[in-house]
């Protein structure tokens, strides 16, 4: 039985010793050995779009919980205390298959949180980064590195909400095989200067509908997969969704309750939690991480702007593209 009784000797002035008797106070053998409940100690963590925003904040707390983190991103991810940095470019295959290379045959975790807001890239990129290297990955390499007891979790967004409608649009490239199949049918979807926005709607939903068709594969394997959809949040992306919505204030309105966007942090614990012991009955579970705004769509106490199909090919001609953008600037 520990002893917990501690007798504190405490100057209060120079002159008056005051002693102290706590009940309460830990001893230092037990403050040491907390129960360490989310598990990731010496786990090997995979992390893509480390170098910025949720991957950078999700990374450093992995870091924080004793995991072996290996940081995958196109820029350079210089976080202390990662077990290593491997270089890829997500819209290249032989990048890919180069940076699966470089990592351990084991990977306990995986967080696919990469992505891009297809503003500043083409359909095309935008498309193969958010879905079809997520996908390629988990096929031909998680399928292989993550064990039983193992997960993997996904940033999508919730802007790829209301996925499970919309199906039809996009379900030919969802079902697509290999890297080649799935670039073509995205050939076949829309032209590479197609609509950004709609790109990025499209392929997050495409990542919803894969984890939730997918998951029970892993399940029989005693692997959890999971998507968080975040609001959006203060990240390297901010800026682009500002130009895209006309303004920061118009980001801000559109965020709702919380009268703020969301910090990287915000974004990363959840994902954290998702991956680990804490998390070990979830699974195929989509998490909104939006401070309630979708929860009013559904009672109707807000409008779901989002709730339209985004596949149709007139959305890529000049004229539609010229009338979306002038109803954005309008603000
Ligand atoms: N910021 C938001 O408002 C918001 C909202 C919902 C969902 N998301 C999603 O969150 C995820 C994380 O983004 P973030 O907001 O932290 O943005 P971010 O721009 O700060 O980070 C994205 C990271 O992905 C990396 N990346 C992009 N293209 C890559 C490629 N081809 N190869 C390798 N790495 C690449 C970038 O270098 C960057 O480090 C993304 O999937 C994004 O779509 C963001």
């Amino acid at each position: 039985m520990f002893f917990r009784y501690y007798v504190f000797f405490f100057k209060a002035t120079p002159n008056t010793i005051v002693f102290l008797l706590s009940k309460n106070f830990l001893p230092r053998k037990e403050l040491n050995t907390l129960k360490d409940y989310f598990g990731y100690k010496d786990l090997t963590c995979v992390v893509t779009g480390a170098a910025s925003g949720m991957g950078k904040a999700a990374t450093e707390m992995l870091v924080d919980l004793g995991a072996k983190v290996y940081a995958l991103d196109m820029n350079e991810a210089n976080i202390p205390g990662i077990a290593g940095f491997v270089k890829v470019n997500l819209s290249d295959k032989a990048s890919i298959d180069a940076a699966f290379e470089k990592l351990p045959e084991r990977i306990d975790k995986f967080f696919g949180i990469a992505g891009l807001s297809g503003v500043k890239t083409d359909y095309w990129t935008t498309v193969t980064v958010n879905f079809i290297a997520n996908k390629y990955m988990t096929e031909t390499y998680l399928t292989k590195r993550v064990p039983s007891g193992g997960s993997i979790a996904f940033i999508t967004s919730t802007g790829g909400l209301n996925w499970e409608k919309y199906q039809w649009e996009y379900k030919k490239l969802l079902n697509a095989n290999g890297w080649e199949g799935m670039v073509s049918e995205l050939h076949k979807l829309a032209p590479q200067d197609g609509y950004g926005a709609f790109a990025y709607i499209i392929s997050k939903r495409c990542m919803n509908a894969y984890v939730a068709r997918n998951f029970s594969r892993f399940a029989e394997k005693n692997i959890r997969m999971n998507f968080l959809m975040p609001a959006s949040t203060n990240t390297g992306m901010k800026a682009e969704f500002s130009k895209l919505v006309g303004s920061d204030a118009n980001l801000i309105k559109q965020a709702g309750l919380a009268g703020r966007l969301a910090e990287s942090k915000e974004m990363a614990e959840p994902l954290v939690f998702l991956n680990s012991d804490m998390a070990s009955y979830i699974t195929g579970y989509g998490m909104i991480v939006d401070y309630g705004d979708t929860t009013l769509k559904v009672i109707k106490e807000k409008k779901d702007l989002q709730n339209l199909p985004v596949g149709f090919k007139i959305y890529h001609t000049k004229l539609v593209k010229k009338l979306i953008q002038a109803y954005i600037d309008k603000g």
